[in-house]
């Protein structure tokens, strides 16, 4: 038996590019691309060379995600899809956490490992304890061959190449997509989805790498507005549903790479104590892409501008509104609801780049 790496050396080159972390921003479109188009035939999700068959999705009682750090953080936006598109009981749990706990499972739970390197050792351990509960175990992990994918009864490739810089990127834009065909399949096969739905969802999918690359070529005014934050010891990130999913990932970058203090809260939470910490100055990132929390978000964006916080908010082409109330805004593509985080997750990753440039810090 032999195991074919399909990664080449060039891959793991910075190609000109200052950092690993912007090449491979840089590299999502084409990352997604990769990932997604085996798995589409006739716009719809296909997952038969991954030898994954359809029964695997059918009768599933509930779902766990269990990751750490970014992968959990694209757990998150799963579970958003998949508890609101589809109505499917999710929980997303700490793998560090979920290991050294009593999991609550049976043998109609799936439980979904999402991992970059495959070999995560709280990830890992999390894994072997769901396997002696469910045979409903599925990774999704970017290292061929890596542990947690022999060991889980299912594997879904993600197709990122290598991954080299500390601070993901690549690797949450393809586990976010992963997520999508999942979430296609299982609403397809529990009759939550109609086909028609399905391939309007999936062409949709289809349409983000070219739409990314637009977002991509922000960089510069995005850089240019990291200087409101280069004196900056604490900052937020605040949105509703999917917006506030990926908040988190957000916050987790700019901590990373710039050390700045961030946190990412559910937009409506914020008035429940938090609001004490918005001061001058503070920036607070606002994602305003759930149109159906739009004005709740809207007022809670004014609530922070009120406190002379330093706004900077993301929103869709167009909403020339958020230019009343936030000091910058940066647009993304209109897109499907449930497909903006794919988008709006570029400018987060730039903003952290750019800040820990800014401030000198070693990306
Ligand atoms: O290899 P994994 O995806 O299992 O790693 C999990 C986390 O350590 C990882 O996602 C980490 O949070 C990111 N690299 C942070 O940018």
């Amino acid at each position: 038996d032999y195991l074919e790496v399909n990664w080449d050396v060039t891959a793991a080159q910075k190609d000109g590019y200052p950092h690993f972390m912007i090449k491979e921003i840089h590299e999502q479109p084409t990352a997604i691309t990769r990932t997604i188009t085996p798995r589409i035939k006739d716009s719809l999700p296909y997952f038969e060379d991954d030898n994954i068959p359809d029964s695997f999705f059918e009768d599933i009682s509930d779902i766990t995600v269990v990751a750490c750090g970014t992968a959990m953080y694209a757990g998150m936006v799963g579970k958003a899809l998949l508890k609101n598109k589809f109505g499917i009981p999710v929980s997303v749990e700490i793998a560090s956490e979920f290991r050294y706990e009593q999991p609550v499972l049976t043998d109609r739970s799936m439980v979904i490992f999402v991992s970059q390197s495959g070999e995560t050792i709280d990830t890992l351990e999390a894994l072997r304890l769901a396997n002696k509960y469910t045979k409903k175990t599925l990774s999704i992990v970017n290292v061929k061959g890596s542990t947690i994918a022999r060991e889980s009864n299912y594997v879904l490739y993600t197709h990122a190449g290598p991954e080299i810089a500390v601070a993901s990127t690549k690797a949450y834009t393809v586990q976010v997509a992963s997520f999508y065909l999942i979430g296609c399949k299982l609403g397809l096969v529990s009759g939550r989805m109609t086909k028609e739905e399905a391939k309007t969802f999936i062409e949709n999918l289809q349409e983000v790498p070219n739409l990314i690359e637009s977002v991509i070529t922000q960089a510069p005014e995005i850089e240019q507005l990291t200087k409101r934050m280069t004196n900056a010891t604490n900052a937020f990130y605040i949105g509703r549903g999917l917006d506030y999913a990926l908040s988190m990932e957000g916050a987790l970058k700019l901590k990373e790479i710039s050390y700045i203090h961030a946190e990412a809260y559910a937009a409506g939470e914020l008035k429940h104590g938090t609001l004490a910490l918005i001061v001058s100055g503070v920036p607070v990132i606002v994602l305003a892409t759930q149109m159906d929390v739009y004005d709740k978000t809207v007022s809670n964006l004014q609530e922070v501008k009120a406190r002379e916080a330093v706004v900077i908010a993301i929103g869709f082409e167009g909403d020339t509104s958020l230019e009343k109330y936030a000091d910058h805004v940066i647009y993304i593509p209109r897109t499907d609801k449930y497909l903006a985080p794919l988008m709006a997750v570029l400018p987060l990753q730039l903003l952290a780049y750019y800040a820990a440039l800014t401030r000198g810090c070693d990306v």
